[in-house]
């Protein structure tokens, strides 16, 4: 048996697998997230760690709990914790979609410039990245920052307080711009930048490597064998890859999260020269490409729990008569946005309302409004000469047939749906199962494990109606961005 620990910024999702791959039970906990100044974003991984413990004893109440041979992780990506040199945390972690950095990113990109970060990591500034926020602690917090003894991603605090390692992987470290993303290792240059050293950073294991075992009290107080695993796990996003099969070359993943993003794995290392896309390590051993917006099924949730104040969003979205046909816009820029614009400034906006529109063109809107900024990052990926006909989707947002069937028209791509929805959770067991010796590779154990059980064909029409609406929306975020 294995154990997968999603560690998402609204729950944990935790799952217990078969070897074969059958998932024999899920647990989910919930935990705050703070927004302690306008765009800010924080958690405490205090929380993080007593909802797993929680989470975990539940999931394996009723199985034999030597059985289980391997734990690992998908976790949310970019967030700074730190820790000092009595394992205590300094200050709550400052989450990806954080986006306080602004004047810190603005420093790297301008001032150390992007074609040196660029040339350093792969990858330039974006404010959610875990380099800016080290920079803003360094500025506002010099007293936390001195006390800094390790800094770590958020699901490397949970296998650092499993198994006493301090490790990262590959995929997640990717996302902090101080890791040389082709050569696999920390950037000299970025550490030195953000005056750090070497022994602060956790060391860089491939997704499916073992780590560590349990520690001996801890394996205690969860009832677990000491010889259990800890694997190192990846960042969420190459986590939601491995669980939808999306490993090897030119496959897609989209996930409708708290953050939506479109997922390219590539067998070589690429770097977007456009600096749109992320250029990250992948969870398999290879590479990827990835857009990242940071309000998808988050926008969704604002719009149907605060503004209309429903939880029945299945019947809200049944009152949408048609697709193609809607005159309302929405950016979905709720927490800025990170790619393609890279402003943490921008905002959400309705534009385009007559007095004939309802409250179900609005919600139509906003669903349509995710899927055109999905759409901003294909084309990049297609700027670069990428060509997909087919995506996998995963998140919580996957679970509307009407989403999906807007994603698939409005990218134009074949939308094929996974047997489990449990993307991150199920990757990151699966890579226990790898790291056990299973599977012979995370591609073996993809391929045995995920199963398609539908698609969602784009019609010629919608395609084409939806063609001239994303050329309108295009147009919307120049025309409005100095407001923000
Ligand atoms: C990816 C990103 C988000 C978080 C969400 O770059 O910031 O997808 O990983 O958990």
């Amino acid at each position: 048996l294995y154990i997968g620990v999603d560690l998402g910024t609204s729950a944990v999702k935790l799952i217990l697998m078969n070897a074969d791959g059958t998932i024999v039970n899920t647990v989910s906990k919930e935990y705050p997230l703070y927004f302690p100044n306008p765009g800010w974003s924080e958690q405490r991984p205090e929380d993080w760690w007593e909802q797993v413990v929680q989470g975990m004893k539940e999931l394996i109440s009723n199985n034999d709990h030597n059985q289980i041979a391997g734990i690992s992780f998908g976790g949310q990506m970019h967030g700074l914790v730190i820790l000092d040199s009595e394992d205590q945390v300094i200050r709550p972690a400052i989450l990806w979609n954080d986006g306080r950095t602004g004047k810190q990113t603005n420093f790297l990109n301008e001032v150390i410039g992007k074609d040196k970060l660029s040339s350093y990591t792969a990858n330039i500034a974006f404010a959610g990245f875990t380099a800016p926020k080290l920079l803003w602690v360094m500025e506002n917090e010099p007293d936390h920052f001195s006390k800094i003894s390790k800094i770590m991603l958020p699901k490397d605090y949970i296998a650092y307080k499993l198994s006493g390692v301090h490790s990262t992987d590959y995929s997640d470290a990717s996302g902090m711009l101080l890791m040389d993303v082709k050569n696999k290792c920390w950037s000299k240059e970025m550490l030195a930048i953000c005056s750090i050293t070497q022994e602060q950073m956790p060391k860089l294991f491939e997704s499916y490597e073992v780590v560590g075992n349990l520690k001996p009290d801890v394996a205690a107080m969860l009832g677990l064998n000491a010889s259990c695993k800890v694997v190192a796990g990846a960042g969420d996003n190459a986590a939601a890859a491995v669980g939808t099969g999306t490993v090897g070359d030119g496959r897609c993943n989209i996930s409708l999260g708290t953050s939506g993003t479109i997922f390219i794995s590539s067998k070589e290392f690429g770097v977007d020269e456009n600096n749109a896309l992320h250029a990250f390590a992948h969870a398999d051993g290879h590479y990827h490409l990835m857009g990242c917006m940071l309000s998808a099924a988050s926008c969704n949730k604002w719009w149907m729990d605060g503004i209309i104040g429903t939880k029945d969003y299945q019947k809200e979205q049944a009152d949408i008569q048609e697709l193609g046909e809607n005159n309302v816009y929405f950016l979905p820029y709720l927490m800025g946005e990170r790619s393609p614009h890279n402003n943490p400034d921008a905002r959400g906006t309705f534009i385009g309302m007559t007095m004939d529109t309802t409250r179900a063109d609005m919600t139509q809107a906003v669903l349509e409004g995710v899927a055109f900024a999905i759409r901003d990052s294909l084309e990049v990926a297609k700027s670069l000469g990428i060509q997909l006909q087919r995506t996998k989707i995963c998140g919580g947002g996957a679970k509307s047939l009407l989403w999906k069937q807007i994603i698939a028209n409005v990218l134009n791509l074949k939308v094929d749906v996974i047997e489990s929805e449990e993307g991150p959770a199920l990757g990151s067991a699966m890579l226990a199962a790898v790291a056990c010796k299973e599977y012979a590779s995370v591609e073996e154990a993809a391929k045995s494990i995920v199963k398609v059980i539908d698609t969602i064909e784009p019609s010629p029409e919608l395609v084409e109606k939806y063609e001239e609406k994303y050329s309108k929306f295009k147009k919307i975020y120049p025309s409005v961005k100095e407001l923000f």
